[in-house]
């Protein structure tokens, strides 16, 4: 078994019976997922679950596990979902993907949001091993990324993977990925670009995450937030 299978695992061990969960986009969560569903079908787990993204889904569909619509929730029991970085204070980066919007809400609207993820994903600082992603709303990406510039930011719009186009995400905005002057802190990035005009939505997770759970040469290290 591998560490992000490892992790996910662990993760599962908080689902409980009745518990509205929300499912996380990417490899580990879903290893996440596949173990919600075995949980299911062989030891009569009874929960429904609310996805992040249209593929995550598609998958937990395929595993039937039942889903309810975003729009149809004002609350659920657990968030679980990978990273991208994750720093000390557990302030996460996330949303390599096309998914960020969904994934933040729901990481808000979680009792607990437990990030899980390999050793790979340690960081001191956000943005130390990715662009910052930023869902721009298409028409205002030129001002956003101009008003992100004044304050360090340096990037380009991200390209669709044929590099013959735009990247759209599943909420249909543009991103731009940006890096920032190392010495901003990521509260005050977070609160930076938050506050940007245009912006939709961006890939700090800060002050969400109630645990973070890392699997390192198969051994799972669990730290929970104070
Ligand atoms: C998608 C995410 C993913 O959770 C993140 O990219 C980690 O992916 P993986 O588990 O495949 O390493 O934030 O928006």
């Amino acid at each position: 078994m591998n560490d992000k299978q490892l992790v996910a695992l662990q993760a599962a061990k908080y689902v409980k019976n009745g518990m509205l969960v929300g499912l996380g986009t990417g490899s580990t969560a879903n290893y996440f997922i596949e173990e919600l569903a075995r949980l299911q079908k062989e030891e009569g787990l009874k929960i429904t679950t609310v996805a992040s993204s249209t593929i995550s889904a598609l998958k937990a569909e395929s595993l039937s596990l039942p889903i309810v619509a975003l729009e149809h929730i004002a609350h659920i029991d657990l968030y679980v979902d990978g990273a991208d970085e994750i720093m000390p204070d557990m302030t996460l980066l996330k949303g390599r993907g096309s998914d960020l919007v969904k994934e933040k809400l729901l990481a808000k609207a979680a009792t607990q949001f437990i990030a899980v993820a390999d050793a790979s994903k340690l960081v001191k600082r956000i943005g130390q091993n990715f662009a910052i992603p930023i869902e721009v709303i298409p028409f205002a990406w030129q001002l956003a990324k101009r008003s992100l510039e004044a304050a360090s930011g340096r990037g380009e719009l991200r390209p669709n993977a044929a590099k013959d186009g735009l990247w759209v995400t599943s909420h249909g905005s543009y991103v731009l990925d940006m890096h920032f002057d190392e010495t901003i802190t990521a509260r005050n990035l977070h609160d930076l670009i938050s506050t940007t005009p245009g912006v939709v939505e961006h890939g700090i997770f800060y002050g969400l995450t109630t645990a973070v759970f890392i699997a390192d040469n198969g051994i799972v290290n669990e730290r929970w937030a104070q």
